[in-house]
């Protein structure tokens, strides 16, 4: 079997507190297989966008590996990370972090330019992309001209535009009101799986949680698998 898209093992982070330290990881063992979709729930404070920094390596952790596609990522420069990263992975937030003075297409785009590969297949890709989360109408408006949802797609298609293995996403309706969230999870999950992209999805939302193929929890810093079904939904 090919190497796991993503794979950590005895994975610890402590934060120096006020008074004392805190141990937010405590040896978390993860792995997602290509094109696979995990979620990751657990309490406020269990540690799920610590470790969404530390699987990203935007943040490093005191002990541990963390594997992409196999190599072990902690072992190379930060400039050798960041360079794979625009390509190995997509990166979605619960406050969407558009660049305010670019328009929509021009934010997707983003992550054509980090990467240093932005030619015509790329914007026809961007168009796309744009087009499938139902942005067609919406290329040139500023971020600012956007609602919460047409926002978060926008960060969506930028996240799938390099087509990534993998895209970590950390409460991305967090942000939206219930309806506009259902939406956005709908097509995110949706193009996800028809990208063949392997997803971690930190969200509270057990309904969210449960359209995934396989279910984690955080407790105590490590993680618990408290469900799993063949297949993701769209597979089904
Ligand atoms: N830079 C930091 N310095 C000190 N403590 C931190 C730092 N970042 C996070 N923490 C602490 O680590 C713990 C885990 O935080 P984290 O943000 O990972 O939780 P979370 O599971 O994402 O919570 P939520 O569901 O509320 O988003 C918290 O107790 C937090 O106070
Ligand atoms: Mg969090």
């Amino acid at each position: 079997m090919s190497d796991p898209v993503l794979q950590t093992t005895g994975l610890t982070k402590v934060f120096k507190g006020p008074d004392a330290d805190i141990e937010v990881l405590s040896g978390v063992e993860l792995a997602v297989h290509a094109g696979e979709s995990v979620s990751i729930r657990g309490e406020s404070g269990a540690g799920k966008t610590t470790l969404l920094y530390i699987l990203s390596t935007l943040e490093l952790p005191d002990a541990g590996e963390v594997r992409w596609q196999g190599q072990n990522v902690l072992k190379k420069s930060a400039d050798w990370r960041a360079l794979r990263r625009t390509t190995f992975m997509g990166l979605v937030f619960q406050s969407y972090y558009l660049i305010p003075e670019l328009n929509a297409l021009e934010n997707v785009l983003m992550a054509a330019r980090l990467a240093g590969k932005l030619d015509s297949a790329k914007k026809e890709r961007a168009r796309d992309l744009l087009a499938q989360v139902g942005l067609s109408e919406r290329l040139r408006h500023m971020p600012g001209q956007l609602s919460g949802g047409e926002r978060q797609r926008v960060a969506l298609a930028r996240a799938l535009l390099n087509r990534p293995a993998l895209v970590l996403a950390d409460e991305p309706t967090g942000n939206l009101d219930e309806h506009t969230g259902a939406e956005v999870m709908d097509i995110f999950i949706k193009m996800c799986a028809e990208e063949q992209v392997a997803l971690c999805l930190v969200t509270h939302n057990p309904a969210f949680a449960a359209r995934t193929s396989r279910q984690l929890y955080m407790r105590g810093g490590a993680m618990e698998e408290i469900g799993s079904h063949e297949g993701t939904e769209a597979q089904r």
